[in-house]
């Protein structure tokens, strides 16, 4: 497949792209916090969601575009407004299937990690399912580690999953 991937920040033009790529995403993966319905958001409020991102200096909306498709997604995010968790970010990320394996996760960590670093983040904190392999090494290539576990993170169609807490101390 040949492909011609383009990192950027998200933008609240991108919002319409951005809500359908989450329901293709959510009808891939069991791993995200939505499934095949996305997110219960109009195009109107993703792109004030957008908004706020960019005009935050803590946080980042990264979205990766192939020939103008969106095909993946990463966030770094405030924890909370409160200063005694100004150190902390959370870190979220998905690619869409097809490009599964090729690289793109890591392009979007690595924009994620450089952020994190210049707007002076100490700790970094991401959950992941405890059997999401490719997560879980894509996130220890980075330098994360396990914290704990969650044994009932998800409650997906009645069955309860465990998560992890992973964190990064830079
Ligand atoms: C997890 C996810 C973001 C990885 O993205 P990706 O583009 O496939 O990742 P990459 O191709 O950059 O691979 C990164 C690393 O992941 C690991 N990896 C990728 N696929 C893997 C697999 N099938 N099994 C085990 N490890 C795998 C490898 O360590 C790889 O690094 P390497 O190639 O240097 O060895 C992607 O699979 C995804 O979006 N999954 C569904 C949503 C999700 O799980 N998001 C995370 C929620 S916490």
């Amino acid at each position: 497949m040949p492909m011609n991937i383009i990192y950027r920040e998200a933008e609240p033009s991108d919002a319409g792209k951005f809500l359908e790529y989450c329901k293709i995403v959510g009808s891939e993966t069991d791993n995200l916090t939505f499934g095949a319905e996305g997110l219960p958001l109009t195009i109107s409020q993703e792109a004030d969601f957008i908004r706020k991102f960019a005009g935050n200096p803590g946080s980042i909306m990264i979205v990766a575009f192939d020939e103008g498709e969106l095909i993946g997604t990463g966030a770094v995010s405030v924890v909370s407004g409160k200063t005694r968790f100004a150190h902390r970010r959370e870190i979220a990320i998905s690619v869409r299937k097809d490009y599964w394996g090729k690289g793109i996760g890591t392009g979007i960590m690595n924009v994620l990690m450089d952020f994190a670093k210049k707007s002076g983040a100490e700790v970094l904190e991401l959950e992941v399912r405890s059997d999401n392999e490719a997560a879980i090494s894509l996130y220890k290539k980075f330098g994360f580690e396990k914290i704990g576990t969650n044994e009932k993170f998800f409650k997906i169609n009645g069955e309860f999953c465990a998560a992890d807490y992973m964190n990064l101390y830079l």
